[in-house]
């Protein structure tokens, strides 16, 4: 087993992996702390890893022992607790019982990269401390790996059972990141295309939050434009969609919605704020699409898949689906609403695949200074 480790935006992550089955994981979203502020703020998020990592990685070990058929089968013998000795107060000290349970674990699998810096920084230090208190190597995953990742990875029963049939086109779309990927092989990508500025994700959390939204904007966005069956208003400027390259660029979008928005009142506002909804997600849809679509035709791959927090919406992923369709290609969403947003199972199954090639990190003091944005 790999336990992983992601703390690399407001989601302090742990889980257990075997291969590419998820055995156990948590997720502690700090998406409360954040929302008042209208986004992340860095040192907050750092201070709710710290407090929240013991307890996440805790809770992700117990939750495995409550799977009790599944651990002895999967496993030769299930580990033994010492005593009454509860497994989830020990962290720390590198009790009798976590070494015990660490018998079974073959690496400690950690997000180094891209993210934000000091939140980063938590889940380096845990993973070290774990890799030295228990003796265990280390795998670095960059936080996009897993995301690419994520649609292959299955749950305890080893569902959905899709094969990998590269090469795949996996746009990522997340609050973070917006990127055109060819998925070569295990572990190989090409970046094809990425956002020169906003994110998709950070596009809509802006837009939501010029129409008093709050904070994330996309799930609410998804909603409001709904209720008038995603209908296009406004038509607000698609970025860079007549440019040659795959490259994506959102703030020029958000700006003249700004700018539309300042010549309304706000009562105007209120009652246009499901078509103002609607046209803002249908701009920022139809750029995706229109730049995918690009891409397919460059790199003559069909086979796409939709990763990132984005991915969750069900327009886009209908969206993805049609274009697929008319190229006759084949479409992969995550399988499980959890594996859109940031969580560490995705980052433990790239790990899987990386502990099989070998690819362990030998230099651990070095670990935080590894590169973090290059895939
Ligand atoms: O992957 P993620 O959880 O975190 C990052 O790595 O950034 O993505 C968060 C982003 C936010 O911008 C949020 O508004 C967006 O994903 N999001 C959605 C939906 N659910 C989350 N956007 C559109 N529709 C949704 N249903
Ligand atoms: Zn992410």
């Amino acid at each position: 087993m790999i336990l992983s480790i992601d703390t690399s935006c407001d989601e302090t992550a742990a889980a257990l992996v075997l291969g590419r089955r998820v055995l156990s994981n948590v997720v502690y979203s700090q998406v409360l702390l954040h929302q008042k502020w209208g986004g992340v703020v860095p040192s907050i998020a750092k201070r709710a890893h710290e407090e929240r990592i013991d307890f996440v990685i805790n809770a992700t070990i117990k939750k495995i022992l409550s799977q009790k058929n599944l651990f002895t089968t999967k496993l030769a013998s299930p580990p033994k607790l010492v005593g009454s000795v509860m497994p989830y107060l020990f962290l720390a000290d590198g009790s009798l019982f976590y070494r015990n349970f660490f018998d079974y674990i073959e690496a400690i699998a950690v997000t180094v990269g891209p993210g934000l810096a000091p939140a980063l920084e938590v889940g380096i230090k845990k993973a070290k401390e774990l890799a030295k208190n228990f003796n265990k190597k280390i795998i670095s995953v960059n936080h996009l790996e897993g995301h690419i990742y994520s649609p292959f990875v299955q749950n305890s029963k080893g569902n959905p059972k899709i094969d990998f049939r590269f090469p795949y086109l996996v746009l990522t779309v997340s609050g973070g990141h917006t990127s055109l990927v060819v998925f070569e092989d295990h572990l190989k990508y090409k970046v094809i295309g990425e956002t020169i500025d906003d994110a998709a994700g950070e596009a809509l959390d802006k837009a939501a939050k010029l129409l008093g939204l709050g904070y994330p904007g996309g799930p609410v966005i998804e909603r409001l434009a709904k209720e008038v069956d995603n209908r296009d208003f406004y038509h607000f400027p698609r970025p860079m969609i007549s440019s040659d390259n795959l490259n994506f660029s959102f703030s020029g979008l958000k700006t003249s919605f700004y700018y539309f928005l300042k010549k309304m009142d706000e009562k105007e506002k209120l009652k246009k704020i499901r078509e103002l909804s609607s046209s803002f997600q249908q701009a920022v849809f139809e750029t995706l699409i229109i730049k995918t679509e690009k891409a397919i035709k460059k790199t003559g791959i069909k086979n796409l898949a939709l990763v990132g927090g984005v991915s969750a919406n069900f327009y886009l992923r209908k969206l993805f689906r049609n274009l697929a369709k008319k190229y006759n290609g084949q479409v992969l969403f995550p399988s499980f609403k959890y594996l859109c947003g940031d969580n560490a199972a995705m980052i433990g199954v790239v790990a899987s695949f990386k502990a099989q090639k070998n690819l362990f990190v030998f230099d651990i003091k070095n670990l935080d200074r590894m590169p973090r944005m290059s895939l």
